[in-house]
């Protein structure tokens, strides 16, 4: 992608993030989605007690969380380009040693740390990252021989007959729906494989609710990814209809998760 457009991109992503922390936060304590998702993300690794690892697109902290249970003895870096989002996680962290807060771009890691990491991990951030190619590359430097880096990419939410859910509700109510992303998995996939070894790509169902899948798109950074060029009064009224229009508990929000080794 040319750097004009990752600019423009980036700088919508930031202004989306800078409207949605107290929602974000809102939704993550009555649903627990984020903590979920990153215990996920890092169940299968095998990492010390004591690792390092770096959180890109940290946010307001709901997938520190894990990482601090998961390893006891470890030093957690957190770093967010959006600084409203970045403060709610510096006041819950105010008090914890273990963990460090960072105001910076995913594009630009080495400037803010230092290598020798075991984990570099982007939870619910890398399809928000126009230039993530060159944050990649930048993970690729930070990481300790035998480190990982793995991502968590959203896909989409399936019925039980495993057709796109929101895909279908659009075709009905007309909203307009943006399924255009700005990163494409199957890109970051073959990104992925080329810098690093034993790669592995796996699918994560979340049965969910109606209503927790509302609240996660009611959220104000959310619902622009599905009506970008709307203002948030008007997306909202969208998320109304189209969640309206879907029933029942057993629907399946579907996310991918890529790893390797460097
Ligand atoms: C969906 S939230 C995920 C937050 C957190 N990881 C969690 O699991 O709750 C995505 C976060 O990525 C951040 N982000 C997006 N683009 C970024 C970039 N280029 N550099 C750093 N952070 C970025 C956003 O500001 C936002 O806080």
């Amino acid at each position: 992608m040319d750097p004009a457009m990752a600019a423009k991109i980036k700088q919508a992503v930031v202004n989306n993030f800078e409207q949605s922390p107290d929602t974000y936060q809102a939704f993550e304590e009555e649903f627990g989605f984020f903590d979920a998702l990153t215990t996920e993300l890092i169940r299968p690794m095998s990492l010390p007690g004591k690792a390092r690892v770096l959180d890109v697109g940290c946010g307001s902290g709901a997938s520190i969380e894990p990482l601090l249970r998961a390893f006891p003895d470890g030093q957690i870096w957190g770093l967010d380009i959006s600084p409203a989002m970045l403060k709610k996680a510096q006041d819950r962290y105010i008090d914890e040693d273990r963990v460090k807060l960072i105001l910076g771009d995913a594009a630009q890691l080495t400037k803010y740390v230092d290598t020798g990491f075991d984990a570099v991990l982007y939870t619910a951030s890398i399809f928000l990252i126009p230039d993530y190619l060159l944050s990649l590359e930048e993970a690729h430097s930070l990481l300790k021989d035998g480190g990982v880096a793995a991502a968590t990419f959203i896909d989409g939410i399936y019925d039980q007959s495993d057709r796109n859910a929101l895909a279908q509700a659009d075709e009905s109510a007309q909203t307009g729906i943006n399924f255009k992303k700005a990163v494409v998995s199957d890109e970051l996939k073959a990104a992925m494989k080329a810098r690093f070894t034993l790669f592995e790509m796996r699918t994560v169902d979340f049965t969910c609710s109606v209503s927790m899948l509302k609240a996660f798109y009611s959220i104000p950074a959310q619902s622009a990814g599905l009506y970008p060029k709307l203002d948030y009064p008007t997306r909202l009224a969208m998320i109304n209809r189209i969640f309206s229009l879907l029933s029942g508990e057993g629907l399946a929000f579907r996310w991918h998760i890529l790893a390797g080794l460097k």
